[in-house]
């Protein structure tokens, strides 16, 4: 269900937290809220599940304003990963979860089978789980516990304030990666708020970059990092975010199809001195890749030495941008092949595709 936030204020006596934004969250999306603390991240998804009352401007759900829905409606819409967890000190794992199935008044037995549901969802064992207390679980144990609870009512939206932002950074990865499987599964519209760029570029769909209750951009991830609007969204992704995104970027729809590429057999000199790329692409009698060269190399090598030194480094089209940075740096060149499983050459990626200057 999609979200429209249409100049929204929020004031606490004199003092402006939230200052007319306006801003679309997309339906079965990740939109990541980011900026520095005091910002009115918080404050701004309070504002969505009704727990504050706005100031000024308004909230929709699927073009209803929040004022025509009722609030048990909306509870039961709007999942709340709090920040900090916010599990109850005093409930086991089954009450914690349980506390918005009961408000709606779900049978019992309803109730846990969808405990055990979720449990298994965020990948905790139900049976050794259930009856534990939150001081006897991990900080990533409590987070999980902490979406599980979100998500017991199967609402359509999940607010997420900085759910992982108490976890140590290797396991925060972890919680990343299980938490992009499980929104693959449930596909829920989720507004989350996070404080770490790498975070958000890796499970935000979109970004809006808040600043002093203000929107400074808002946009598609890629087109962020890409395109930052002022100094300082430019600041807040710093130099890296470059790097960052390449993982999750496909070797496949960056592929240069303008190659060079020559037979083995028919590699005289003049040849290969006529091959308008810096570098040539050897292939056998079945046109199957057998190595890359850069013409420098060339230049040095006379052409029996060529099938000894030719370079077999390649990825495949499924490899990710990542991959193919992996081997430029550390083999210190600038093109790699890519190859199909059936060991034909598919194209080229370019050192300058990935590090496109705009
Ligand atoms: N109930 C309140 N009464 C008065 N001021 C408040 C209240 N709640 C929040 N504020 C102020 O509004 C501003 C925004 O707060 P908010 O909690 O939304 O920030 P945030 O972006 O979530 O910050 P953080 O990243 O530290 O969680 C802050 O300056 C805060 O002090
Ligand atoms: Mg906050």
């Amino acid at each position: 269900m999609p979200i429209k936030l249409k100049n929204l204020t929020k004031k606490f006596g004199d003092y402006t937290a939230v200052n007319n934004i306006t801003l679309s969250i997309e339906d079965s999306k990740i939109t990541v809220l980011i900026g520095p603390s005091g910002c009115g991240k918080t404050t701004t998804l309070k504002m969505i599940n009704g727990l504050i009352k706005r100031t000024e401007g308004n909230i929709f759900f699927n073009e209803i304003s929040i004022d025509k829905i009722n609030p048990i409606d909306l509870r039961r819409r709007i999942g709340y990963v709090i920040q900090e967890i916010g599990l109850f000190p005093h409930m086991n794992v089954y009450q914690n979860i349980a506390v918005v199935p009961k408000l709606l008044g779900w049978k019992e037995n309803k109730i846990k089978n969808r405990i055990n549901e979720l449990l298994e969802l965020v990948n905790l064992n139900p049976e050794e789980n259930i009856f534990k207390y939150p001081k006897q679980l991990s900080g990533g144990q409590k987070q999980r516990v902490g979406v599980a609870r979100a998500l017991a009512a199967d609402p359509e939206i999940l607010l997420m304030d900085e759910p992982f932002g108490a976890i140590d950074p290797i396991n925060r990865e972890k919680l990343q990666d299980a938490f992009i499987d499980i929104q693959e599964k449930i596909k829920k519209t989720i507004v989350f708020v996070t404080h770490d760029i790498r975070e958000a570029i890796k499970l935000g769909d979109s970004i809006s970059v808040f600043n002093t209750g203000k929107i400074e951009q808002s946009g598609k991830t890629f087109e962020i990092i890409k395109k930052p609007k002022n100094k300082f969204v430019s600041n807040l992704i710093g130099n890296h975010a470059e790097i960052n995104t390449l993982e999750f970027r496909k070797a496949e729809n960056s592929i240069d199809k303008d190659f060079s590429a020559v037979k083995i057999n028919a590699s005289d000199t003049n040849l290969l001195k006529e091959q308008k790329n810096s570098y040539v692409i050897f292939l056998d009698d079945n046109n199957n890749f057998l190595g890359i060269l850069s013409k420098e190399k060339i230049s040095q090598l006379s052409t029996e030495n060529y099938l000894n030194n030719l370079k077999t480094y390649f990825i495949t089209p499924d490899s990710t941008l990542l991959d193919a940075a992996g081997i430029m740096l550390s083999k210190g060149i600038n093109t790699v092949p890519v190859i199909s499983a059936e060991k034909k050459v598919l194209g080229v990626i370019k050192y300058e595709t990935i590090f496109q200057e705009e």
